[in-house]
């Protein structure tokens, strides 16, 4: 029972010092866990010892030779070294899944890197290549240190209660849940109340709607990557918390636009973007879409369109079509729907353009996704070849164009209504 964790590095003394402690000491005391600690320095056969050399084709640092990793390696028999880690910062991260993957294994092996890292190589001999995050640290020890306590508190009697490994951040979709002890008044900051009210079916839901909470603020990725297992109500919760957050505009300017040749002109309005755009909109819960054209023939015809569906026969014979045209406000200038904005928002509106260029102000759209949460947002799409300078001038924020994956770069504006919602707000 327990894992043997083999530890070759040219500093095992930091690995060997951690696990000396705490729950990890009382671990290896019930031989829950052991370590085998290899100094790769050891497995050198060169009268100096070396264990690193210089990059070929340049560059600066040292790197670790394979020689003395693998002769440290090749010195465990193939049960005794079960599977390989390597440390790297260029790894897969690191994460609960796999702590709980490799904690059935009787032994693992890792690879502690020190320098600019390690021959590249070694890699044929390395079942996984970890990191344990977007950063860079000096040495793999730490990294092993991290690896060895998230593995071992998952085998059976290291942690002393298994409920609390249950109820983890992580072990389930979402982080877990606030935590309070005693005193129950610090410094006038009060324990939340349903928590002493002894009704476990409440403080149950109070925990669960917390853990929600706290990863759709936190840490998105995580839901976005577990969908497929959430339920009905959860779906339900995260996407009136994601509502709750933000709260966007769009407006489709038809004036002023640039034409092919970069010239100012006015585009006519098309029923599919009134339409499509009407349904995305609504679809993401945003706000209002602002159609703007100066063109009373153009506004008339914009009107009789989303009246047949809102009011007229439309109304009747498809009921979502007009839920999803009454999102539609018909402005003659897009001051007006900046006006409009303002008058309905209690948030600081920030205005972001889209292009398929960049521009100094070109934000990306983790960045946007932040803005919008403690502002209201105003996005403008161009119609005909895009928005005139004179607009793009007025904007706070130029949003990242849309790469696609070829040479053809040419989005209906509809579509890049689509992707652009849906990057913000879809998850
Ligand atoms: C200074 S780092 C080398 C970084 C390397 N030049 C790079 O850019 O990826 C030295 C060693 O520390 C370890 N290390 C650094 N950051 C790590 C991370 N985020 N996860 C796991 N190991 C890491 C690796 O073993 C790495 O080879």
């Amino acid at each position: 029972m327990g894992i043997t964790f083999n530890i070759l590095s040219i500093f095992p003394e930091i690995v060997e010092c951690f696990v000396n402690y705490s729950l990890l000491k009382r671990a290896k005391e019930k031989n829950l866990v052991s370590f085998n600690f290899l100094n790769i320095r050891d497995f050198c056969k060169d009268k100096h010892k070396q264990v690193d050399d210089v990059p070929y084709g340049g560059g600066s640092g040292m790197i670790l030779k394979p020689e003395p990793v693998i002769n440290a390696l090749s010195s465990l028999t193939d049960e005794k070294k079960g599977k390989v880690i390597l440390l790297s910062a260029k790894g897969i991260k690191f994460n609960q899944e796999l702590a709980n993957k490799l904690k059935d294994e009787k032994y693992l092996t890792i690879i502690c890197p020190r320098y600019e890292g390690i021959d590249e190589r070694v890699k044929n001999w390395v079942d996984y290549e970890i990191s344990i995050g977007d950063y860079v640290i000096m040495g793999g020890e730490v990294g092993a240190c991290v690896l060895i306590e998230a593995i071992s508190r998952l085998i059976p009697g290291v942690v002393g209660k298994e409920e609390s490994i249950k109820y983890e951040s992580f072990q389930d979709i979402f982080l877990e849940y606030p935590q309070y002890t005693r005193p129950f008044d610090f410094n006038g900051l009060k324990v939340p109340e349903i928590l002493l009210s002894g009704h476990h079916r409440n403080i149950e839901k109070w925990r669960k709607d917390k853990s929600i909470e706290i990863t759709v603020k936190n840490r998105l990725d995580l839901i976005i990557e577990r969908k497929r297992i959430l339920d009905r109500s959860e779906i339900e919760k995260i996407k009136e918390l994601i509502l709750k957050d933000y709260e966007i505009y769009v407006a489709l300017l038809h004036y002023p636009v640039l034409n092919k040749k970069g010239e100012i002109v006015s585009t006519a309005i098309t029923h599919m973007d009134i339409h499509d755009i009407a349904r995305v909109c609504r679809t993401y819960g945003i706000k209002k879409y602002y159609i703007v054209t100066p063109d009373s023939e153009q506004i008339n015809y914009a009107l009789r369109v989303i009246r047949h569906w809102t009011e007229g026969y439309g109304k009747e014979f498809n009921p979502s079509r007009k839920e999803a045209l009454k999102v539609i406000d018909v402005k003659k200038y897009f001051e007006e729907a900046i006006n409009d904005v303002k008058s309905l928002t209690k948030r600081n509106l920030k205005l972001v353009g889209t292009s398929a260029k960049i521009y100094k102000k070109t934000i990306t759209f983790s960045q946007l996704k932040e803005i919008g949460k403690n502002n209201a947002l105003l996005l403008v799409f161009g119609t005909g070849w895009g928005l005139s300078n004179e607009i793009k001038d007025k904007m706070d924020y130029m949003l990242e164009p849309i790469y696609g994956l070829t040479d053809f770069n040419h989005l209906s504006v509809r579509s890049a209504v689509s992707i652009i919602i849906d990057r913000i707000l879809g998850f």
